[in-house]
């Protein structure tokens, strides 16, 4: 079941969108579901905030992303595609530095909030589909896009979009998991539109089924106590607790965590 979900089901605009908007329901304030991507564990501490330090294996996701595609986001426009509730969004601004990071999102709520809660100098957003951007062609130099492949119903019209708002020479940084089968095709996918590999792809599902590890309990908690009983169980999967779909997944490489760095 949860197999057929994620193969076919996931990729549904509109069920992606009133989930999410459903998660700002349930956790208005962002205290559990803010960083809502899966984590990063190397054994190594990052430079975290206090106000980060909740999120830290997830926020070291992103962390890792960027430092270990060696592209300097310092001084360059940035956009992020499926933002979220902004957390990564947030965590490159304050970190890295970027002139400008626009984060756009299809949850029109996770929007509302992320322009409530952040109030960081050249961070913006706006609701917007991925596979429809709608910016000018060139106007960011890194495109940025964490754990949301899978909700595209055609993921190539993401890629494309990215494509054409990237500057010439601008950065694709792409964070998701792959069932291991279909990397090839994930790969070419991302090439079609012009794009050349900055670096080999990097397969990070060790790291990231450590952070899941590391984080069950500080979830289970949060489920019990802001997610509806009869839910719980389809949380716990989104979750990627142990012993559930997406954690047997990565655990047994049958879905690979991928981290991939791509240039205009
Ligand atoms: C697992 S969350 C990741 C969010 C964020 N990147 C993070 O790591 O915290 C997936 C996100 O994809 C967004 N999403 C799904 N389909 C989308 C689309 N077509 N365009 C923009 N956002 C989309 C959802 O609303 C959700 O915020």
């Amino acid at each position: 079941m949860e197999a057929l979900i994620y193969q076919k089901g996931l990729r549904n605009k509109t069920a992606a969108r009133h989930f999410y908007n459903y998660l700002n329901f349930l956790d208005p304030a962002g205290v559990s579901f803010r960083a809502i991507n899966y984590g990063f564990d190397d054994g190594k501490m990052i430079p975290l905030n206090p106000q980060e330090q909740a999120h830290c294996f997830r926020l070291a996701l992103y962390n890792h992303l960027v430092v270990a595609s060696g592209v300097d986001l310092k001084g360059k426009r940035v956009l992020e595609t499926a933002v979220g509730r902004g957390a990564g969004a947030s965590y490159i601004a304050r970190h890295f530095r970027p002139k400008s990071i626009h984060g756009i999102d299809i949850s029109e709520r996770s929007i509302e909030f992320d322009r409530d809660y952040y109030h960081i100098s050249g961070l913006t957003f706006s609701a917007g589909d991925a596979e429809g951007i709608g910016f000018a062609p060139n106007s960011f130099d890194a495109v940025l896009d964490v754990e949301s492949f899978h909700y595209y119903p055609h993921p190539e019209r993401a890629i494309a979009e990215a494509y054409r708002a990237l500057d010439k020479e601008g950065y694709y940084l792409v964070a998701d998991m792959v069932p291991a089968g279909q990397i090839k095709g994930f790969m070419e996918g991302l090439k079609a539109p012009g794009f050349r590999l900055a670096k080999d792809p990097e397969d990070i599902t060790e790291n990231v089924v450590r952070s899941l590890q590391n984080e069950a309990d500080q979830k289970e908690v949060a489920i019990n106590n802001q997610v509806p009983l009869l839910l719980r169980p389809l949380f716990q999967v989104f979750a990627g607790q142990p012993g559930t779909f997406f954690y047997n997944e990565l655990q047994a490489k049958r879905l690979c965590y991928l981290n991939v760095v791509l240039q205009k």
